[in-house]
């Protein structure tokens, strides 16, 4: 029975071994094919192994790669539909919206975000109190909100656990497919989502959120003319939301770790600017906890300590620490054939030797750079 098991995770590490060459030399239909194998396979290690400790990760590995798979199929679609296909046909509104943005919300709560008090909290101020009492805000209040800081740290994670937190329509630019698929059009298309936006926010808040905003609005190098017409697009869209004696529920998340890539004209009209920083050591701790929560862990291990000892590591850093230090235990029921076994709990040496091997990514000048940052543009009253 084992073997039948060992053979079923080889052949998942094969797939993925191909999933990930083909991926690298551009054959993104067959690495999308491979990452959904990968995902069958162990979608059947699961079924038939329904008691084991190793089954929650391997359905968060199978959800992944599925993800992935979705991801890269997307992606070559895209390669193969640029250029083309804008046959003079009319397409309605809400299609068009449907095409370039993600609509679903994902399944973030406020409290799976640890730590990030502030941030919440003028989250909170700035979206779920005005759309609740608009009354209250006879002046306006600040519908566009950046999240800055470093990678890991949570900023979409806080806007996606927005989006549960407001009874709203959650609408997500995927910045790289505007510009791609509809190269040339792009500001239109930037047009036609905050049209449908105003309009459908006559019954609930939306909220659009532009992840990595900096691919979309911040270059300027080698500016070919598409990115400038888009980024004046946006600009004047974000104008056109607080019109004077108009109330739009619209409000625009956007996020980036490289918050000096964009412009001043796009930064002034962000009144309030988030800094979303790397977890200090109450978040870590809290952190540790929460990734913790599903196993067993040995006396000795002192989370308090670990909170020390992981300074400059991101949140999900932490996570990953937490992820490899329990995969120690597993591994060893799989090398000793104990594979039906529970595994032992995770002790302090688990950690200590994950963290001998694992560099925080990041670093004090990393730091510095957001800093100045903050220095010169952040905070943003309201
Ligand atoms: N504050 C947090 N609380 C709990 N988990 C977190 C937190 N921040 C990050 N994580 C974990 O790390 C993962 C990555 O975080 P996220 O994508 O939110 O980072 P980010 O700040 O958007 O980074 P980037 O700048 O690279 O886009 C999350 O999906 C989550 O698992
Ligand atoms: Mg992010």
């Amino acid at each position: 029975m084992n073997s039948s098991r060992e053979y079923l995770e080889a052949l998942v590490r094969k797939y993925v071994n191909d999933a990930m060459i083909n991926e690298r030399i551009g054959n993104l239909t067959d690495a999308a094919k491979n990452y959904k194998k990968a995902a069958e396979v162990l979608f059947m290690i699961i079924n038939n192994y329904k008691n084991d400790p190793m089954i929650h990760i391997y359905k968060n590995l199978a959800e992944g790669y599925l993800k992935k798979a979705e991801e890269l199929e997307k992606e070559a679609k895209l390669s193969v539909s640029v250029g083309g296909n804008n046959q003079g046909k009319e397409e309605s509104e809400e299609d068009l919206v449907q095409d370039f943005v993600i609509v679903e919300k994902p399944p973030v709560k406020f409290e799976d975000v640890i730590g990030l008090e502030e941030a919440k909290q003028a989250i909170i101020e700035a979206i779920v109190y005005p759309s609740k009492r608009p009354d209250l805000f006879p002046l306006g209040w600040p519908r566009n909100i950046l999240l800055y800081g470093p990678p890991g740290c949570g900023k979409t994670l806080l806007a996606a656990a927005v989006a549960n937190e407001i009874d709203g329509i959650f609408m997500q630019i995927d910045a790289a497919t505007l510009l791609s698929k509809w190269f040339g059009e792009a500001e239109k298309r930037v047009a036609t989502i905050f049209r449908y936006a105003k309009k459908v926010s006559v019954s609930k808040p939306v909220i659009i959120f532009i992840d990595e905003v900096d691919s979309l609005l911040g270059v300027y190098e080698h500016e070919l003319g598409a990115e400038a017409r888009v980024r004046n697009q946006f600009l004047k869209e974000l104008d056109g939301l607080s019109d004077k004696g108009k109330n739009y529920f619209v409000y625009v998340i956007a996020a980036t770790n490289k918050p000096w890539k964009l412009d001043i004209g796009f930064i002034r009209r962000f009144h309030k600017r988030i800094y979303i920083p790397p977890p200090n050591k109450d978040a870590r701790k809290a952190l540790l906890e929460y990734y913790t929560k599903n196993f067993k862990l040995a006396p000795d291990v002192d989370l308090d300590k670990l909170a020390e000892l992981t300074e400059g590591y991101s949140a999900s850093d932490i996570r990953d620490i937490v992820i490899e230090a329990y995969l120690r235990t597993v591994r060893e029921l799989f090398k000793s054939n104990r594979i039906n076994e529970t595994p032992r709990p995770v002790t302090m040496n688990d950690f200590l030797e994950v963290l001998k091997r694992k560099k925080p990514s990041i670093s004090k000048e990393m730091l510095k750079l957001y800093e100045e940052w903050t220095r010169n543009f952040g905070a943003g009253g309201s």
